[in-house]
């Protein structure tokens, strides 16, 4: 694994910035965990990553009563999914990620924390986090290569 790339983004535009250029550097079957609070800015990162893999960002919403949502087309296709409602307990096996994954779409998953440990090692991984000091509209993020 490389090292972990760190950046401070001053604004929801950096986040998203940052967001399209893994999305633009991301090759197809990628999975990408998404970790971080409530209002930590992991669906701003996914309309970024979503426009680099050739989508409309505007259409990246935050999955309020699905837990996926499919972006078919663009340079690659990609699956959005949340776990954050997902009952305690619950598996993830049925929300389609392996199926995905395997027909070549990235998928790119908030509260990949809750991940199962096979998947969470196979994906990039990328941490948004209060940047203590630079005030509430900046997010220190951090992005992981796969182990
Ligand atoms: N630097 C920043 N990066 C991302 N979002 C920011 C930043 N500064 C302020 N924000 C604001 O923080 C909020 C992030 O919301 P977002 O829905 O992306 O969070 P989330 O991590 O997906 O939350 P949830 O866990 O509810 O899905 C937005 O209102 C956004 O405008
Ligand atoms: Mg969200």
């Amino acid at each position: 694994m490389g090292d972990p790339l760190s950046s401070l983004c001053r604004g929801e535009d950096a986040t998203r910035d940052a967001g399209r250029a893994l999305g633009e550097a991301l090759e197809p079957g990628a999975l990408v965990a998404l970790e971080g609070d409530l209002g930590a800015g992991k669906t701003v990162f996914v309309r970024g990553l979503a426009e680099g893999l050739g989508h409309d960002p505007e259409a990246v919403a935050s999955p309020s009563f699905v837990l996926a949502v499919e972006h078919p087309g663009g340079r690659i296709p990609l699956l959005h999914v949340d776990l954050y409602r997902l009952a305690a307990g619950a598996g993830v096996d049925d929300l389609g990620i392996d199926e995905a994954l395997g027909r070549g779409w990235v998928v790119a998953v908030e509260w990949g924390e809750r991940l199962p440990p096979t998947l969470r090692h196979a994906a990039w991984r990328v941490i948004l986090g209060p940047a203590a000091g630079h005030g509430d509209d900046a997010r220190a993020v951090t992005i992981l290569a796969p182990a």
